[in-house]
């Protein structure tokens, strides 16, 4: 059948997402045992530990279906954060509040402004409705330029959406910033702020995004489970933002889009203050140790506040991505963001982040060697 006549166009012109290689894959490809995978930004400590004593205890629940309410998660985190439960929508990730917030307000016509190079999953999904992607190229410290996001918007914008602090490039923006762009931008819009490494950034200004809720309705900051909680498996994300956008949200995504499990686990996980601590502990250390390595070798790094590091390996990123490849280490390469010598590496435990170190330097060793002879 000739579905490409039937297929709405849109959907073909979609690059699809290009996951990290699983480390299975490339052992098995190689032939080889004991790859590591420092690709995707996962917690490299593993799942909260109170997160799988609590999923074990209710294994047995699984035949029920999930409150889809999420009634228990709900609470918990409407009390951290002071919001009205109400303020909260759930998903399978940050990635499904995304698709729900682009099935909601998007179609053909309606552009979405967002900076470029930022997480590879915001072209899919609006370009997965059929509205128009406008990627704004970062600054010259590949900081999100929020004067030419503001710039960007026009009366076909719909939804502004900021990665903050930013995948791939781990930067971040401040406060003053952000209530400068806030101050020019429209009310008529949705914005949306990807705050999934929220937990990991440092800088004593990093913006308050909540505390905008209720100055500007239409507002949504996007937070997950996989990183900080070591849940990614799970697929648990949320939002908050006002009741009327949550209200909205709700209509949009099927009844049990969280899993009883993933519910199980994160309410678990919240509390596990001393798995939380030692995730943030050990990649503080990580980055710093990574940093000061990779100088070391002459490789540039990005200041980070997040729990990966944007690198700058050389003439190719891709020629990088691949020699690393064949010593067992799986970094992300960064193809069609125009960080063409960069590839992007989760901060990982304190063996996987030598085992990088020792692989780089390996391959500067043998990138010498190649230019002596
Ligand atoms: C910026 C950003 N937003 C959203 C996501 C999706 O997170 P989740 O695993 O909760 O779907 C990721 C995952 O890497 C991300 O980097």
């Amino acid at each position: 059948m000739a579905l490409e006549k039937l297929v709405k166009p849109h959907i073909l012109e979609i690059r699809p997402y290009q996951p990290g290689k699983p480390v299975e894959t490339l052992e098995r490809e190689l032939g080889i045992e004991g790859a590591i995978k420092i690709a995707s930004n996962e917690n490299p400590h593993g799942p909260s530990p109170r997160a799988l004593a609590a999923m074990r205890e209710r294994l047995g629940e699984m035949h029920r279906y999930p409150d889809g309410a999420a009634f228990a998660l709900r609470a918990e985190l409407a009390r951290r954060f002071a919001v009205d439960p109400a303020q909260l929508v759930f998903g399978c990730g940050a990635d499904e509040i995304l698709e729900l917030l682009a099935k909601s307000f998007l179609g053909p016509g309606d552009e979405v402004v967002y900076a470029w190079p930022s997480f590879a999953m915001y072209p899919v999904v609006v370009k997965g409705m059929g509205a128009t992607a406008v990627p704004v190229p970062l600054d010259a410290d590949l900081v999100h330029d929020l004067p030419a996001i503001a710039k960007a918007v026009g009366p076909q914008t719909k939804m502004v959406v900021l990665c903050n602090p930013n995948n791939p490039t781990g930067t971040s923006f401040g406060r003053a910033a952000f209530e400068d762009f806030l101050g020019g931008l429209p009310d008529d819009l949705v914005l949306v702020v990807d705050e999934v490494y929220i937990e990991f950034a440092r800088r004593d200004d990093f913006p308050d995004t909540l505390s905008l809720l209720a100055k500007r309705p239409g507002t949504i900051s996007v937070r997950s489970f996989s990183k900080l909680y070591g849940l990614a498996g799970l697929r648990i994300g949320y939002g908050i933002c006002d009741l009327e956008l949550a209200g909205i949200l709700d209509r949009a995504r099927h009844p049990f889009n969280v899993s009883r499990l993933a519910e199980i686990a994160a309410v678990a996980a919240l509390d596990d203050f001393e798995h939380v601590e030692r995730t943030l502990e050990h990649n503080r250390e990580g980055a710093e140790y990574l940093e000061r390595e990779l100088e070391a070798l002459g490789i540039e790094v990005w200041p980070t506040d997040t729990n990966f590091m944007l690198i700058r390996v050389g003439d190719s990123g891709a020629a990088a991505y691949e020699a690393l490849l064949r010593e067992g280490v799986i970094v992300r390469p960064l193809p069609g963001t125009g960080l063409d010598q960069h590839v992007r590496v989760t901060i990982g435990t304190a063996e996987e982040n030598e085992r990088l170190v020792k692989a780089l330097r390996r391959l500067r060793e043998g990138e010498l060697l190649e230019r002596a002879r």
